[in-house]
Parts: structure tokens; C-alpha cells; sequence
């Protein structure tokens, strides 16, 4: 029987064993050969004595081939244990050495987990997937999943798999279409979420549902963001917000706690409007405090005229501390003003609270009193320094919580092992669409207003809260979940709503519309980002890290070269053309 790479330890000693695996490293020493053998639990050390037929076989080996071999388990001389490998105390004395196969020599070391251009990593997915990193990410992954799947087994959800090729639910990206060949000019919409299938399972009387699922989108790419990921998502029916809350939050306890080893605390809640005067977001980081403070007293009767024209048009200042910013030159502070325009400012104002007496991009009008209020109202000591933002008060608050986050990871606070997770709620019903200045969905139209607020829908829509809930980690949103509308009637209202007309509705959404009139239960539910879960775990920032064949930023999949044309006669069957590129 085939032994595991990673399993044997000084108890085995004078075993018959067989292993096999790839050549991790050879080495040639003393007229032995050894070969650190490698296999997906860990690494031996085998070893060729030069009195054995596999000898001037073993002098071959290179990195990566794939070899089998017999012997038994020895103790290593004393003094050349390692105590790096868990292996590190035996080796294995070979007797019989097969070769089952050579690998070229691979394009970058497998052994070593040197940093490699990501493309051509990608583009050998196979050999990085070998490596240790990727390794420990897809096993994490495994168990967290198998965790969430015990979770609501134990709880008695059922999963129950919901198609590929459906009509569009709408989740705010675009569509991925498949067109039909058997219907010349209709497609089908690859899902963006079984949004819509999970509400009709509730009203199939299914009660309670789960399922760990592929959505597909078509928008760009981000360091937390691919085309195609997974969620796991959830649904019930008779529950309130409070059970969907307790519910998702007992899984993500019982999944660290069985995948990492971590006691998670209760998650603390804050509202949407918390949120955003607070930390300026609303997928906060809770890692770190860091609050942004408003300040637009200080500057009531400031003659800085852009502080003056923000305050006179309603706008605000806010005040950022920035631990040990007073450390930072004059040109660190440039470059931090080029950043915060980046993300967003029109400028920013910063005052370090030098040991050696205060500085200031604009000295000219902080004086010392509105040294002192900054200082009480941000809490800064000496050695800190404050970053000052005027705006529109949304304008200032969100980029002054992006730049809190700036500021957490150059002071050294985002500790990639601490896991802050949170409760958003009461999120609006709708934002102003910014291409139409019209109302929008913040979640999808599907979600279900604060009791009693309907009659808000004509003549105050802005003022409208949801029962929307969003689940956060250290500063990513895991996921959003709500209670849904469960009358058609209602969401006939929404559609109308939001501008579409009784043939559109009919169109898009009649079947689900035709479901709600067949006594649909009150529901609701939520979905987790499995790959934005599993990447805040392994403390690492790149999602594709924890994607075994991810697309790269351009949204593609370099190992196959996806998308890439396909033969004429394929595009002829689907009746379609391909238009000529625009020039
Ligand atoms: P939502 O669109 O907020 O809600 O998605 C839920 C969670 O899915 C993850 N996610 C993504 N992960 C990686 N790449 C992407 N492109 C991507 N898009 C979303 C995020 C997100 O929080 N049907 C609703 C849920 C519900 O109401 O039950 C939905 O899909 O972690």
C-alpha cells in the first residue's frame, strides 16, 4: 500500500514502505543521493546508496519527476534531523526506484515559493497549484466548505442544485448569454445568484435551503473580485431578519471554529448610517478604530477659503489620525495627498504633531486652539499626526475611510490573523442611480422595506430603510442577505418603481410574479462570498489565490486561453455572426 509523503515519524522505524510523489530537490552527498520526495501531505527524505540497482537511475532524477519507491523507514544519523519537516526525524532507504514519468524543466521552481509573475504562474497553474501556498489555501477551502455544508445539515437545510442556464436575475452586473441553438436568436442567462429560484423553492415549500454554488458576472476583475465565483447561499421561510442574522452568524462561528481553531466572539452590529459617519464605509475594517471625527466646527470662522466654500455649501471636514504620521517628511505627505486623490479627494490637509512643534500643509490658518481641538477630537497624542478632508459630506466620509484604510496598513494595523467580523443594517431601500440620478435597488429589487414603510414609496423612496443586512470582515463585504417581498402586489409597486413598464415586468419577471400569487411564504435569506471567506482566513488579499483555475485581471483563463475564437461553423449552428471589430 502507497504511503503518504507527510506520515512517517520515528515510530516507523524498519517499516516496508512504498512512496510516491515528485522530485522536490536532489541531492549528491558522500556518495549518497537523496531525494526530498513530495506528495500533496508533505515531504521525505529518500535515499540511494550507491551498492543499489537504482542507483544510477537516481543520478538522473531531476526536479519534478514523478517516481515510485520502495524501501524502509531508518532513523537519520544523529545530528541531520530536520526539524523543519515533520518527516524531519527518518528517511526511507531505498531498495527498488521506478520512474513514472520525467517532467521538463518546469518555468519557474516549484520547490521555492519565490514570488513569480502572476500570469506565468497562472499560465502553469499545475506546477503553482504543486506549491505549498496554493496547497494550504485549497485544503482551507475544502474544509471550510465541508464545515458550512455539516453547519446547515445539522440544522436541517437541504441543498438542492439550481440551474446553469436561466433567464436573467438581476444582481447589477451584467449577463454572461448563451445563445440557444435550438431557439435561433434567444439566449439564456448564465446566473448572476439563484436569487429568484431560492425565492420559489421557498414558495415550493422547502422551508429551509442551502446550496454552495457557482454565479457568474460580467464585470471586471479586482483583488476580490473574479467573473465566476462561489456562493453560499441560503434561504428560509417564515423567519425575520433577527433568524437569517442568527442563522449565518452561528455557520461563520462554527466554521472558523472547526476549520481554523478560532473561538469567534459575537459579531458586533452597527446601522448603514453607523457605518458610514463612522468609519466612512460600509464594509468597515474593525481591526482597528482609527474613527473619523467630524470637525467643521473647528473651522467655523476659518478664512481658508476651501474649508470656508465646503462649510458654506453644507459640506464637511473630517479628521483622520494617523498613529506615528509625524514621522512622515514634507514629500511623504505629498505622496499620502496624491494617494487620497486617488482614491478620491480633492485634496487633503494634514498638521503632524511633531515632538518638536506642530507642521502643517496649511499652517497659515490652524492655529494653536484648532491644533488643540483637532487634537482632542481625534484623540492624537504627540507623534501622530491628523489628515483633514472637505467635501460634500458623502464625498468627504468615503475618502476619508478609504484613506483610514490606507492609514491602518502603513501604521500596521490590518494584523492579517485577527478576524473582525460585523453586522451592517438598516441599509437604505435605494441609492440614486448615478448615470439616471433615479432611485436604484442598494440591494436588489427583491428586498423587502422596514415594516411599515410602504407608504413611503411615492413620496419619500430616499427615506426608505430595508430589512438588508450585510455581513463584514476586516474590511471586505463577505455578504448581503435580506427579507425578501413576498407579495406580488408589492413588487409590482418596486418594478413600477423603478421605471419598468407592465410589459417589461411581465417580460422579465412574470413567472417569478405568477409564483408570489401562489401563497408565497413570508422569506428571506443570504449569500456568502465562499472565495472572499476563504481568502480573509488564509490572511491573504488576492482571491485568485484561493481559486484553483481563476481568470487573470483581463478576465481571462491564460493556461486554456479562454475566451478564444471558435470555428466558424460552430458560430453558424448558434445563427449567429460575429460583427467586424470596431475600428
Ligand atoms: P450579493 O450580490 O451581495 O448578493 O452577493 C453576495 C456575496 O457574494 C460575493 N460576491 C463576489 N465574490 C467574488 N467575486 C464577485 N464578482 C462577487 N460578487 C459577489 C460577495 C457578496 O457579498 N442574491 C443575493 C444574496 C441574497 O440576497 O440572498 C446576492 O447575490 O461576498
Amino acid at each position: 500500500m502507497k504511503n503518504s509523503c507527510g506520515a512517517l515519524r520515528a515510530s516507523d522505524e524498519e517499516k516496508a514502505v512504498e512512496l510516491a510523489g515528485w522530485v522536490n530537490v536532489r541531492r549528491d552527498h558522500g556518495g549518497l543521493i537523496f531525494v526530498d520526495l513530495r506528495d500533496r501531505d508533505g515531504i521525505t527524505q529518500v535515499v540511494f546508496a550507491p551498492d543499489r540497482a537504482s542507483f544510477s537511475e537516481a543520478e538522473r532524477l531531476r526536479h519534478e519527476d514523478v517516481i515510485r519507491v520502495r524501501g524502509s523507514v531508518r532513523r537519520r544519523p544523529a545530528g541531520t534531523e530536520n526539524s523543519k519537516l515533520p518527516t524531519g526525524e527518518i528517511e526511507v532507504a531505498v531498495d527498488e526506484l521506478e520512474v513514472l514519468n520525467r517532467s521538463a524543466v518546469p518555468p519557474f521552481q516549484v520547490n521555492k515559493d519565490d514570488d513569480v509573475d502572476e500570469n506565468l504562474r497562472m499560465q502553469y497553474r499545475y506546477l503553482d497549484l504543486r506549491r505549498g501556498p496554493l496547497q494550504h489555501n485549497l485544503m482551507l477551502r475544502h474544509r471550510i466548505v465541508k464545515a458550512m455544508r455539516d453547519f446547515f445539515d445539522e440544522r436541517t437545510f437541504i441543498e438542492i442544485e439550481t440551474p446553469m442556464l436561466i433567464k436573467s436575475t438581476p444582481e447589477g452586473a451584467r449577463d454572461f448569454l448563451v445563445p440557444s441553438r435550438l431557439h435561433p436568436g434567444s439566449f439564456y442567462a448564465l446566473p448572476q445568484s439563484p436569487q429568484l429560484l431560492k425565492q420559489i423553492l421557498m414558495i415550493a415549500g422547502f422551508g429551509r435551503y442551502m446550496q454552495i454554488t457557482r454565479c457568474m458576472r460580467d464585470e471586471d476583475s479586482r483583488a476580490d473580485r473574479q467573473t465566476e465565483f462561489t456562493q453560499l447561499d441560503v434561504e428560509l421561510s417564515f423567519c425575520t431578519q433577527e433568524e437569517v442574522i442568527e442563522v449565518m452568524e452561528s455557520c461563520m462561528r462554527y466554521v472558523w471554529k472547526a476549520a481554523l481553531g478560532v473561538e469567534l466572539p459575537a459579531f458586533p452590529r452597527l446601522s448603514h448610517a453607523q457605518a458610514i459617519a463612522t468609519y466612512g464605509s460600509d464594509k468597515p475594517d474593525l481591526r482597528f478604530g482609527l474613527e473619523l471625527q467630524r470637525v467643521d466646527e473647528v473651522f467655523a470662522q476659518t478664512e481658508f477659503a476651501i474649508f470656508k466654500s465646503v462649510l458654506s455649501a453644507d459640506g464637511a471636514i473630517i479628521a483622520l489620525r494617523y498613529p506615528g504620521g509625524a514621522a512622515l517628511s514634507r514629500r511623504d505627505f505629498d505622496a499620502l495627498v496624491e494617494t487620497a486623490k486617488q482614491n478620491g479627494a480633492k485634496g487633503m490637509v494634514w498638521v503632524a504633531l511633531a515632538p518638536d512643534g506642530v507642521k502643517s500643509s496649511a499652517s497659515k490658518f490652524i492655529d494653536e486652539s484648532a491644533v488643540a481641538k483637532l487634537r482632542e477630537k481625534a484623540q492624537a497624542e504627540t507623534g501622530d499626526a491628523i489628515l483633514l478632508f472637505a467635501d460634500a459630506t458623502d464625498a468627504a466620509l468615503a475618502v476619508a475611510g478609504k484613506m483610514r484604510n490606507e492609514v491602518a496598513e502603513r501604521a500596521g494595523l490590518r494584523d492579517p490573523k485577527t478576524f473582525a467580523f460585523a453586522w451592517i443594517t438598516d441599509f437604505p431601500l435605494f441609492e440614486v442611480d448615478e448615470a439616471t440620478g433615479k432611485p436604484a435597488p442598494s440591494h436588489h429589487p427583491f428586498t423587502a422595506p422596514a415594516d411599515d414603510q410602504w407608504t413611503l414609496l411615492e413620496s419619500d423612496p430616499f427615506l426608505m430603510r430595508a430589512q438588508h443586512y450585510d455581513m463584514v470582515l476586516n474590511g471586505y463585504e463577505l455578504g448581503s442577505g435580506s427579507i425578501r417581498i413576498h407579495k406580488a402586489e408589492y413588487q409590482r409597486k418596486i418594478f413600477a418603481m423603478l421605471g419598468l413598464s407592465p410589459e417589461q415586468v411581465e417580460d422579465r419577471f412574470g413567472f417569478f410574479l405568477r409564483a408570489l400569487d401562489y401563497g408565497a411564504p413570508p422569506h428571506g435569506g443570504m449569500a456568502l462570498g465562499i472565495d472572499r471567506i476563504v481568502m480573509v482566513a488564509v490572511g491573504d488579499a488576492n482571491i485568485r489565490d484561493v481559486i484553483a483555475f481563476p481568470k487573470n485581471q483581463l478576465m481571462r483563463d491564460v493556461m486554456m486561453d479562454a475566451p478564444s475564437p471558435v470555428p466558424e461553423q460552430l458560430v453558424r449552428d448558434l445563427s449567429l455572426r460575429i460583427a467586424p471589430p470596431k475600428p
